[in-house]
């Protein structure tokens, strides 16, 4: 089938003031891991799309190949996300222009694949967000997103209320979904907010002696539904997470490898072959590096993280806060990060990271206006 061109350079790194795009980022569009078949973010959509083919065979639509460019309007407004929600901060999600983002959820669709009409899909793309850095979190990773409408003639049979029904229905294909991927594990339900569903849950599953959160869902706003869709009709939402599922169930350690085309690391799956368990194989040496700075009001941690990955790549494995403390004397704040180096497929030598931290160490300078110490 064929797929979609990826947006040339200029539509994403646009030079409008709004615009914070990287290089980085702009390289990881098009690339589309969920769409091979033998990568684990493709098994697991796969995994996902028979486990709903099985349970209600035609019933839902796939798209997976919608463009990662969306609105404000599609990203927040439709989707009820209150005009001071931190996700609409350019410190949390990129944009492309002041009214264009690159879609943080695969939410974005929700509204517009309502108004085809569809009363049942699933969504999958890439969906991106600014974030610090560290095995689990990578600023592009995929979603599947799930909808599903129900006519009055389907809860009314049942007895039940229209959102009791629609909740009932979600919690069942959830758990469902689950055991189909996981095996028999207990499932356990959080209340939890979301600004596009009412009632709102986390799902949970008991995995390898922990609880793990595996997705948010809900009974969708109505208001979402009456606009988009017709009104008289009820639906549930979900929207899950898929290197989070596919890290916990191959037992994949760092986000990185997901993107790092290693032959040793791909060779160990297959598709349909939901049992492969990752067999980690030699790590090369990290190398850590410290940088004091005293910060500044402006200063976010998400932007030095952005800088740091605009330098050192998939090289950074992470960065986290090591030591903060106030002064009493000039009331000044300052924090300690430690920068921890790694390949994956290679020994880093220390010239090529001291040029790296030395390019880091300028830029926060320069960049992020604060005073290295
Ligand atoms: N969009 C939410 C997120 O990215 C997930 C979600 C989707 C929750 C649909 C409820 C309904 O976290």
């Amino acid at each position: 089938r064929s797929v979609r061109a990826p947006p040339s350079k200029s539509e994403i790194i646009t030079g409008e003031a709004s615009n914070n795009i990287t290089d980085y980022i702009y390289e990881k569009i098009g690339v589309n891991l969920h769409h091979q078949p033998n990568h684990p973010i493709g098994i697991i959509k796969q995994a996902i799309y028979d486990y709903f083919e099985a349970s209600s065979p035609g019933t839902f639509s796939k798209l997976d190949d919608l463009y990662p460019v969306v609105t404000t309007t599609a990203n927040f407004d439709e989707m009820l996300v209150p005009p001071d929600h931190v996700s609409r901060s350019p410190n949390d999600t990129y944009y492309v222009s002041s009214d264009k983002v690159l879609r943080c959820h695969t939410s974005a669709h929700q509204a517009e694949t309502l108004r085809k009409g569809l009363n049942a899909f699933l969504v999958t793309g890439d969906v991106y967000r600014r974030d610090s850095i560290d095995a689990t979190h990578y600023p592009v990773f995929h979603q599947m997103e799930g909808v599903r409408v129900f006519s009055e003639t389907e809860w009314s049979a049942s007895g039940l209320d229209a959102t009791e029904f629609a909740a009932r229905d979600l919690k069942a294909t959830l758990e469902g979904l689950a055991k189909h991927l996981f095996g028999n594990v207990e499932c356990r339900w959080l209340d939890t907010y979301f600004p596009f569903t009412e009632p709102s849950y986390e799902l949970e599953i008991f995995f390898n002696g922990k609880w793990l959160e595996v997705l948010g869902c809900g009974v969708m706003q109505q208001t979402i539904l009456d606009k988009n869709y017709k009104p008289g009709h009820r639906a549930w939402a979900f929207g899950l997470g898929l290197e989070r599922l596919a890290m916990v169930l191959f037992d994949v350690p760092d986000i990185r490898l997901f993107w790092s085309g290693d032959e040793r690391f791909l060779s160990q799956f297959k598709a349909g072959d939901l049992k492969a368990r990752f067999k980690p194989y030699s790590k090369f040496p990290p190398c850590y590096k410290d940088m004091a700075f005293w910060t500044s009001p402006e200063f976010s941690e998400n932007n030095l993280c952005e800088l740091v990955r605009g330098i050192g790549g998939d090289l950074v494995e992470e960065v986290v806060l090591i030591d903060s403390f106030t002064s009493p004397k000039n009331n000044k704040t300052s924090n300690c990060y430690r920068i921890t180096y790694r390949s994956m497929n290679r020994s880093l030598t220390d010239e090529e990271i001291n040029a790296l931290q030395d390019k880091v160490r300028a830029d926060t300078a320069e960049k992020l206006k604060v005073q290295l110490r």
